[in-house]
């Protein structure tokens, strides 16, 4: 699967993004090593805090799914900036795939590429409650 097909993935997700609070959508497809795809949208609650960002949405229907070993993770807003994942969201990716690929697509088209290492050198590790 090429970049390009997977952040168009990524854009057919975000169109399905429930966002009636933020107006942003966020669209989230992520690669397994098998070759299998997974989708996710943010999901928004008038409970703020209830909210589920894109990529927390698709780590869970990839796990539930039976699928963590994610390759390369791609996520998309139509806007004119890049949408970083979250802390929180890092955090969870690396979880099940610390040398995960991320891509970033932005409304022009463009994208840039990151290894989840840059975007979170530091995550927290079950080994540090030793
Ligand atoms: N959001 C995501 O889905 N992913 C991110 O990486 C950042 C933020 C969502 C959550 C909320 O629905 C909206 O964007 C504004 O924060």
């Amino acid at each position: 699967m090429t970049d390009r097909k997977l952040l168009e993935m990524a854009a057919g997700a975000a169109g399905n993004a429930y966002a009636p609070y933020s107006r942003f959508s966020v669209g989230a497809a992520l690669e397994c090593e098998d070759g299998a795809v997974f989708t996710g949208c943010n999901v928004e609650s008038c409970a703020l805090g209830c909210t589920l960002c894109a990529e927390s949405v698709v780590v869970g229907n990839a796990v539930s799914a039976g699928h963590t070993d994610f390759i390369r993770l791609a996520v998309f807003t139509d806007r004119s900036n890049y949408c970083f994942p979250c802390g929180q969201c890092l955090q969870l990716l690396t979880e099940f795939a610390p040398e995960l690929e991320v891509l970033i697509g932005r409304g022009d088209g463009r994208y840039v590429s990151y290894k989840l290492r840059e975007l979170l050198p530091n995550p927290f590790s079950a080994g540090q409650m030793e």
